[in-house]
């Protein structure tokens, strides 16, 4: 099945507000006041969500037309985003790679650099239904999360900057548990959000396992890795009008679900002019109901010591 939701055309892209399937920039999540501070000068930028920054303003990445080209096995695609763009200074290349591999994995490398001291966080805002796109809800997915620590929000969505302990609330995904058990808790920062839309802070350094979403039924699941600090959760909470996807297809609110890595919401993301910005995104796909599902199953899963003590809690 088509698991990842999107579009039939380029133009319902642009117009889509939800970031369905894009890469977003120049700035992943929020930027309070859309207002910030580099090298002791203060940048307004333009807000594009009432008084705040969302997903890199105006125009995000998502509205833009990269330049596409096939390099080996991967798709190569390119930006270049002039000095002053949606108010971020410094001129910015981005390059994203999406390979696919013999193992069922979707690696997507995301480089970056700068002419000028700038912000940058990019993300995949991917939504994922592994029950097919389409598929009206995304509640009965299982999904684990290797974070111990999440992000409260408060006004307008933004992180307070306070960093919670997931252990005894709806946020504890470090053991799988389905995405709608808990979303309906009696928990301010769940009625806040109206579901889960928040930065968990992952475990470990470097590329790691960070998260995996299973559908029992179909038994597909995907994991994830990624050598980014921090996964954005969002349990398409709303929809600011209805989605009309791929082959007629409508998405109503919590039927798919984001995982978004990305850098932390509280650290200030500044990407120097003589650095190179580089992550890596790994998708991997696998079926717990296939044959080959011990083979493959193996190579994915590796628990560390330390990580099964905190699991053991
Ligand atoms: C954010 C949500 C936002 C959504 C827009 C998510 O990444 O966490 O707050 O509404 O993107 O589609």
């Amino acid at each position: 099945a088509d698991i990842a939701l999107g579009f039939d055309s380029a133009e319902a892209y642009l117009a889509d507000d939800n970031y369905i399937g894009c890469i977003v920039g120049r700035y992943a999540g929020r930027i309070a006041g859309g207002r910030f501070e580099i090298d002791g000068r203060v940048y307004q930028v333009p807000c594009n969500e009432g008084p705040n920054l969302l997903h890199g303003g105006n125009p995000g990445f998502h509205r833009k037309l990269w330049r596409a080209s096939i390099e080996a096995r991967s798709l190569r695609l390119d930006l270049v985003s002039p000095d002053g763009e949606a108010g971020f200074p410094g001129e910015v290349r981005v390059t994203a790679r999406y390979s696919f591999t013999n193992a069922f994995e979707l690696v997507l490398s995301l480089d970056a650099q700068t002419t000028a001291p700038t912000l940058l966080n990019l993300t995949h805002h991917a939504y994922w239904n592994l029950a097919g796109a389409g598929a009206q809800s995304v509640l009965g997915h299982e999904l684990s999360i290797e974070a111990t620590q999440y992000m409260p929000v408060g006004a307008g969505m933004l992180p307070t900057g306070a960093i919670e302990p997931v252990a005894h609330t709806p946020f504890d995904f470090l053991t799988p548990k389905t995405i709608g058990r808990d979303i309906g808790a009696d928990h301010p920062q769940l009625i806040a959000a109206f579901g889960f839309d928040h930065a968990f802070l992952t475990e470990g350094a470097g590329l790691r396992r960070i998260a995996a979403l299973a559908h029992a039924l179909s038994g597909r699941r995907l994991t994830i890795h990624s050598d980014l600090p921090c996964l954005q959760l969002y349990s398409l909470n709303a929809t600011p009008s209805p989605i009309h996807g791929k082959g007629g297809a409508t998405y109503p609110a919590r039927s798919a679900v984001a995982l978004e890595p990305q850098g932390l919401p509280s650290a200030r993301n500044i990407l120097q002019r003589d650095q190179e910005y580089s992550s890596v995104i790994r998708y991997m796909l696998d079926n717990t109901s296939s044959p080959s599902y011990e083979r493959t199953s193996s190579r994915h899963i590796t628990v560390s010591p330390s990580r099964s003590t905190k699991r053991a809690r």
